[in-house]
């Protein structure tokens, strides 16, 4: 089974101005999938907070993958591509790109979500852009990849 965590990042949630969608949305798909809810948090688009809970996440809660939502895109405040940058050791680009391509299908500000995807020790982070819509499209698109990157990363074969 693959244990997941989801980091929801938006000022507006965090201060109860808005009702956080977007994470029951990926608690339902994953669950679907089989995946194993071990965490989830939100916290707002400061980079230091959310890289000192991507570490947590990938710590306390010992997860295959954390999925981040929000804060990929062009405003002043989103940080979440830097923030898992910093705390990443390798960089995994081509899930971010993956998304990208498969959603300019679907529509074209899909190019204005700078999302990507990191490992940090054996957990692999993947940022995922705010809206439920986008989070389901763009799972969509990487979720059948997922459990052969997590055997890679458990040190299985290729
Ligand atoms: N990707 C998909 N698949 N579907 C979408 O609706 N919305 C885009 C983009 N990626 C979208 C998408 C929009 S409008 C923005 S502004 C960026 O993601 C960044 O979103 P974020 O800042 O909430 O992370």
């Amino acid at each position: 089974m693959i244990r997941a965590a989801i980091l929801t990042v938006s000022d507006r949630c965090a201060n109860g101005e808005q009702e956080d969608r977007s994470a029951p949305v990926l608690v339902e798909i994953l669950s679907a999938h089989g995946f194993e809810i071990a965490g989830q948090a939100l916290v707002p688009d400061e980079q230091d907070v959310i890289a000192r809970e991507l570490v947590r996440l990938c710590g306390e809660s010992r997860c295959d993958v954390v999925f981040t939502t929000g804060g990929t895109g062009l405003g002043p405040r989103d940080v979440t591509p830097e923030a898992t940058c910093s705390v990443c050791d390798r960089l995994v680009p081509g899930l971010g790109e993956l998304m990208r391509a498969e959603s300019l299908k679907r529509t074209q500000n899909a190019v204005l979500s700078r999302g990507t995807a990191g490992l940090r020790g054996s957990t692999l982070i993947i940022n995922l852009p705010g809206s439920p819509k986008a989070v389901r499209e763009c799972l969509d698109v990487i979720l059948d990849t997922l459990p052969h990157a997590v055997e890679m990363m458990r040190g299985g074969g290729h």
